[in-house]
């Protein structure tokens, strides 16, 4: 805030000396939403963009992300899908202070910082600004076929998340609507984007020239991840494996509970593999005895490779990409397990 406010000033002090016409109130504050600064420089709006929210729609919207479906009377009707809900994937807050980063190390630092889930999805936060989905490795798990209408629109991506990934339906007309003017109120801000001051003013600046308007689009464009990649990688190699002997167990602590216990727990979405039941140090000697392997026992293997969804276990784990989840995490986490067991 603080930093916008001094940008402020200044701007309006040194154009105040330039030239009074340009004495102009800044247009945008901390909470301008990026479309609209977009919008005003000209920029083609997206597909799926929301002019006006509709705040009812907002709350169904976000019943259906937060929930699963639709809220009535103190209780979900409607579902999406029998076994999960959005949100046990993908947060809906922030998960870096700006939204050029996408380092694994530091978004586990922030999620550290804010406490938030450490989520193989990405955050819908900033969702409706990318111009591209699913992109990377993700047609190797749902093939080409779903993920090329996916990838540059917004509307076929959520569908392929509602029936595919969630194990559930595609959304009726409504519902999507409805979603997407819940999504639109996760929007990036001004805040969100790492912008000096004097990029500040420049894409502030009154009166700008064709050629202005579009180096400052180009910028604000740059200062953000427009389509999230996703590399999947191999499990360590078994005799790499540091197998719990090095690792930095507040990190690994971090990773099993925000990110492995958010399915894994009591009451959470898994059936069959169910961790901190009590039987804590049971779950973490099975966890040990499986490093070296290379099956659904191992946390080498079973992060790279996920499971499948199947008619006997709808549920399934998803693949996190080396995005998500870093080898050097993974080793965190084997420390911390390792850790547990010996205790
Ligand atoms: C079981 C896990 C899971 C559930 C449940 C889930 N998703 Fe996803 N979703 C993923 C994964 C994994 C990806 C691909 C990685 C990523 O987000 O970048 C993804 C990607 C997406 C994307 C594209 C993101 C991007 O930037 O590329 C959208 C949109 C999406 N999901 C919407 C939804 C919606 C809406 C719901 C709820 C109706 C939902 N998802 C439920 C796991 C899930
Ligand atoms: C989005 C939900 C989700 C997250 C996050 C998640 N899992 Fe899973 N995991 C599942 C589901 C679902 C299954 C399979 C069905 C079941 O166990 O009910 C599974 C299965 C497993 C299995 C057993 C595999 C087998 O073949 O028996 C292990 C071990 C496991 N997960 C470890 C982890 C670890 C470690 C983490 C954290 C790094 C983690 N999971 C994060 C949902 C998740």
């Amino acid at each position: 805030m603080y930093r916008y406010s001094v940008a402020l000033v200044a701007f309006v002090v040194l154009c105040g000396f330039a030239a009074n016409k340009y004495l102009a109130p800044m247009p945008y504050d901390a909470d301008t939403p990026v479309s609209s600064i977009l919008i005003a420089l000209g920029d083609e709006k997206p597909e799926h963009y929301i002019g006006t929210l509709d705040m009812e729609k907002v709350g169904v919207g976000k019943d259906i992300v937060m929930t699963g479906g639709e809220w009535v009377n103190g209780q979900v009707t409607n579902r999406v899908s029998e076994y999960f809900k959005c949100v046990d994937c993908h947060n809906v807050l922030p998960e870096s202070r700006f939204a050029n980063d996408n380092d694994p190390e530091s978004r586990l630092a922030y999620s550290m910082e804010y406490n938030r889930p450490y989520l193989p999805g990405s955050t819908f936060y900033g969702i409706t600004n990318r111009t591209s989905w699913f992109n990377g490795d993700h047609e190797k798990k749902y093939g080409k076929e779903l993920i090329e209408p996916a990838r540059h629109d917004l509307v076929n991506a959520i569908q392929l998340c509602s029936k595919e990934c969630s194990v559930g339906r595609m959304l009726t007309k409504e519902e999507l609507q409805a979603v997407l003017h819940y999504l639109t109120t996760l929007e990036l801000k001004l805040k969100d984007l790492d912008l000096s001051d004097s990029e500040l003013a420049s894409i502030s600046a009154p009166g700008q020239t064709e050629e202005q308007k579009a180096q400052n689009i180009r910028l604000l464009k740059s200062k953000y991840i427009r389509g999230y990649p996703a590399t999947f990688v191999e499990a360590i190699d078994p005799k790499l494996r540091k197998k719990g002997e090095e690792g930095n167990l507040e990190n690994g602590e971090w990773i099993y509970k925000k990110s492995c216990l958010h399915c894994h727990g009591p009451g959470k979405v898994t059936k069959k593999t169910v961790f901190g039941n009590g039987e804590g140090q049971k779950d973490f000697d099975w966890l040990v005895k499986y490093f070296k392997k290379s099956n659904g026992g191992s946390v080498y293997w079973i992060t790279r490779h996920g499971t499948s969804s199947s008619n006997k276990t709808p549920e399934y784990m998803p693949i996190y990409s080396k995005e998500k989840l870093s080898d050097s995490q993974i080793e965190d986490l084997a420390a911390y397990i390792l850790a547990e067991s010996m205790k």
